[in-house]
């Protein structure tokens, strides 16, 4: 966060703000620079560098195989591109869960060695020493409860959490303690709008939904979901604003026939 800069940088103060005053907060995934800024100049609050990226990047199943040192590659990547925005980015599985000594070292890691402004860590009271000595180190922390893909092997499906009142009752407990540890800001995913609805309501930090309904303080989604690069995946939370996988497509195929019939590159092409 340069002190020379003369765009107002988004804040962990600001988003409290907003919260406050009933303004959504926007938040989207990028993992390049290129992409970074473009999300980035289009406004937006925040940029994740998610663990998404053992997904959307390297082409894993889940995101359990991304390290530490490929999720800092990313995030420096990524903060080249940004001016405005606050970029927050996944402890990769593995770098926290351990003890609480790993995780510091983890965030310090991605603090120093790519220039982000804060972490997110999966997990609520399972992770609370580690989210404590993260914090008093001065490390702003975001939380993620609800569906929770680090932990997909315990769970065995990708389905909605915390529909019984067991696991929503946890989800409320975790989200209080979170916001008693000092995190700014937590994700909800994958869990009933009436849930999610009832914690922001309950909780004075910002809360970020992704298919957690529209009563959330704000909203994240993947930006290869959102704008169609990724046409796997459709669940019926995902809200696609282009196609870029079929423009893509067709652009590559043009190429490809220009290269193929002699058209490309033509005299004014050249030199
Ligand atoms: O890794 C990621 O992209 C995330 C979002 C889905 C919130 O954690």
């Amino acid at each position: 966060m340069s002190i020379h800069s003369e765009i107002k940088r988004i804040t962990t103060h600001i988003l409290q703000e907003m919260k406050g005053r009933g303004e959504k907060i926007s938040m989207l995934t990028a993992y390049d620079f290129s992409m970074a800024r473009m999300v980035d100049a289009a406004g937006m609050d925040i940029i994740l560098v998610g663990d998404s990226a053992s997904n959307v990047m390297a082409g894993h199943e889940t995101t359990l195989p991304i390290t530490l040192d490929q999720m800092i590659y990313h995030a420096s990547s990524v903060v080249r591109g940004v001016k405005r925005a606050l970029v927050v980015v996944d402890l990769p599985f593995g770098s926290y869960q351990g003890n609480s000594s790993e995780a510091l070292r983890s965030a310090i890691r991605i603090m120093k060695e790519s220039g982000a402004h804060a972490v997110k860590m999966e997990g609520g009271s399972e992770i609370r020493e580690s989210v404590v000595r993260i914090l008093s180190a001065g490390v702003p922390v975001m939380g993620h409860l609800g569906l929770t893909p680090q932990s997909i092997y315990k769970f065995g499906t990708y389905a909605v959490r915390a529909r019984e009142e067991a696991e929503a009752k946890k989800l409320m407990d975790d989200a209080k303690l979170l916001e008693e540890l000092g995190c700014f800001a937590i994700v909800l995913e994958k869990i009933p709008a009436a849930l999610a609805k009832t914690v922001s309501e309950s909780v004075t930090i910002p809360m970020i939904g992704i298919g957690a309904g529209p009563h959330a303080d704000g909203q994240v989604l993947v930006v290869h979901d959102m704008l169609g690069i990724n046409k796997e995946f459709s669940p019926k939370f995902l809200r696609r604003y282009a196609d870029l996988n079929t423009i893509i497509e067709e652009a590559i195929g043009n190429y490809i026939r220009d290269v193929k019939n002699h058209s490309f590159p033509n005299e004014k092409e050249a030199y």
